[in-house]
C-alpha cells in the first residue's frame, strides 16, 4: 500500500475513532481494572498507559526489548509512575500502519488510557500523528524515527525518546567520507525509514566530498535473498556500503554480505540498528568490522550504563539494546511528568512533558529539544569480537 492511501486509511479510522471517543465522553468513564476514574487525574490513583510495539513481524524482536526496558523501569519503581500506580495496557503494532494504527485507536477510545507509548515503525508513526493531535492524547515515540514527526509534522501532543532517522544517519556521513576515499552505495529497507536514512546520510556524506556509487531500495519485510542486490553492488564497483535494516532483516543481510564475500572488501557502514543486540548474536563474527551510528551501546563506560546492564541483564537473560534503553527512558520521562503534572489530561501531560529536562540514561544524559525530539549525543561503532562474542565497541563520538 502506497504512502498516500497509508494516509487517507489512517484518516478515515481516526475520525471514526474520534467520533467513538466524543459518544464514550472523552474518556471520563470508569475504569474497571483500576476502580479509579481514567482520565481523572487524581495523584494517587493508578493511571492506565498503552504500550504499542510490534509483537509480530519482522520487528518483533525490537518490541520485545524496548517492552522489557519498559518494565524494567517500572518493576524498579514498584508499578509506579509519578507515585501513581500503573496499570499498563500492551497492543501489537504489526508490521506497519494497516495494524499499528487501529491498535493504537483502541487503546484510547476503548481502554481510554492517558497516554501512549512505544512505535516501532516510522510508517506507523506517520499514520498515528493525525489521531493523537485531533483526540489531544500524548503519545511518546519510543523507536520509530520518521523525521517529520519531529519536523514538518510536529504536533504539541507527539514526543520522541528515541531518534530522527536523519539525524542519526547524518552523524556517520563524515567520518564515511574520511575513511573511505572512493564511492559508497547506498542500500536499504523500502519505506519512510530506509528513504531518510538514506537521505540523511547521503546529505552529509556528500557534503563532506563523498561520492555515491549506486541507490537501492528492497522491499521490506518481504526480502530474504539479499543475492541479487549484493551482486548489484558487487558489479557498481563500490568501496563501501551504507545500509540500513533492523530485526529480522539486519540478520539476514549482514550475514549473506559475508557469505557472498562482500566483507572484508567492501566496508560495510550503517545506522547501529544494522548490528543491534539480538540481531548482532546471530550475526556473530559475520558482522566483525561493521561501522555504526548509535546513541547507544552495550560498551559505554559510564556508571549509569553499568547500573542499567546488571539489572536489564538479571531481568531478561540477555544485554540490553538501544529499543530497551529507549523504552527504559520512557518509562522514565512519564514518571517525571506524571509526578509534575495536574492531572493527566492530555493538556496537563503535554504541559509537564516540557518540563521533564534532563534524562539521566544509560545512552548518557539527553534532554528534549524544540521540536520534542531526543537531544543526544550519536557515537561511532565498530564491531569486535570479544572473546568469540561481537559487540558494538564504541570507537568515538560523532558530531
Ligand atoms: C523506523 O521505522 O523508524 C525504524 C525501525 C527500526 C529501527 C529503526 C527505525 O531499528
Amino acid at each position: 500500500m502506497g504512502a498516500v492511501s497509508v494516509f487517507s486509511l489512517s484518516r478515515t479510522i481516526a475520525g471514526l475513532a474520534l467520533a467513538a471517543l466524543a459518544l464514550t465522553g472523552c474518556g471520563s468513564s470508569l475504569d474497571e481494572s483500576s476502580g479509579s476514574k481514567a482520565g481523572g487525574g487524581q495523584s494517587g490513583d493508578a493511571v492506565k498507559i498503552g504500550l504499542l510495539v510490534p509483537l509480530s513481524g519482522v520487528y518483533a524482536p525490537i518490541g520485545e526489548d524496548l517492552r522489557a526496558g519498559f518494565q524494567l523501569y517500572l518493576d524498579q519503581h514498584n508499578g509506579k509512575l509519578g507515585q501513581r500506580k500503573v496499570d499498563l495496557v500492551t497492543a501489537d503494532e504489526g508490521e506497519g500502519p494497516q495494524t499499528g494504527v487501529p491498535a493504537a485507536q483502541k487503546l484510547v477510545t476503548q481502554d481510554q488510557v492517558s497516554a501512549v507509548a512505544g512505535v516501532v515503525n516510522s510508517a506507523t508513526a506517520l499514520g498515528l500523528r493525525d489521531f493523537f493531535d485531533e483526540s489531544k492524547k500524548p503519545l511518546l515515540i519510543a523507536n520509530a524515527g520518521a523525521d517529520d514527526i519531529t519536523g514538518a509534522r510536529k504536533s504539541q501532543y507527539v514526543w520522541r525518546t528515541s531518534f530522527s532517522n536523519g539525524d542519526v544517519s547524518a552523524a556517520l556521513g563524515p567520518a564515511v567520507a574520511e575513511e573511505v576515499k572512493g564511492k559508497v552505495y547506498l542500500i536499504a529497507a523500502d519505506y519512510a525509514a530506509g528513504k531518510e536514512m538514506v537521505a540523511g546520510f547521503r546529505k552529509t556524506f556528500e557534503a563532506a566530498g563523498g561520492k555515491v556509487a549506486g541507490e537501492k531500495y528492497t522491499p521490506f519485510g518481504k526480502t530474504q535473498d539479499f543475492q541479487p542486490y549484493l551482486s548489484a553492488i558487487r558489479k557498481s564497483g563500490a568501496d563501501a556500503v551504507f545500509a540500513f535494516y533492523a530485526g529480522a532483516e539486519a540478520v539476514n543481510f549482514v550475514k549473506q554480505y559475508k557469505q557472498f564475500g562482500l566483507a572484508g572488501k567492501t566496508s560495510l557502514y550503517g545506522t547501529g540498528f544494522l548490528t543491534e543486540g539480538g540481531a548482532l548474536a546471530a550475526q556473530g563474527t559475520a558482522a566483525v568490522g561493521v561501522k555504526t551510528s548509535l546513541h547507544y551501546s552495550t560498551e559505554l563506560d559510564s556508571a549509569a550504563n553499568k547500573k542499567f546492564l546488571g539489572a536489564y541483564q538479571k531481568a531478561a537473560k540477555k544485554p540490553p539494546t538501544v529499543y530497551a534503553v529507549q523504552g527504559y527512558d520512557t518509562a522514565a520521562v512519564l514518571d517525571k511528568a506524571l509526578a509534575e503534572a495536574s492531572g493527566d489530561s492530555g493538556d496537563a501531560l503535554v504541559k509537564a512533558l516540557a518540563k521533564v529536562g534532563s534524562i539521566d540514561s544509560p545512552r548518557g544524559a539527553w534532554k528534549f529539544d524544540a521540536d520534542q525530539n531526543a537531544e543526544q549525543q550519536f557515537y561511532l561503532r565498530e564491531v569486535k569480537s570479544s572473546g568469540g562474542t561481537a559487540v558494538n565497541a564504541v570507537v568515538g563520538e560523532l558530531d
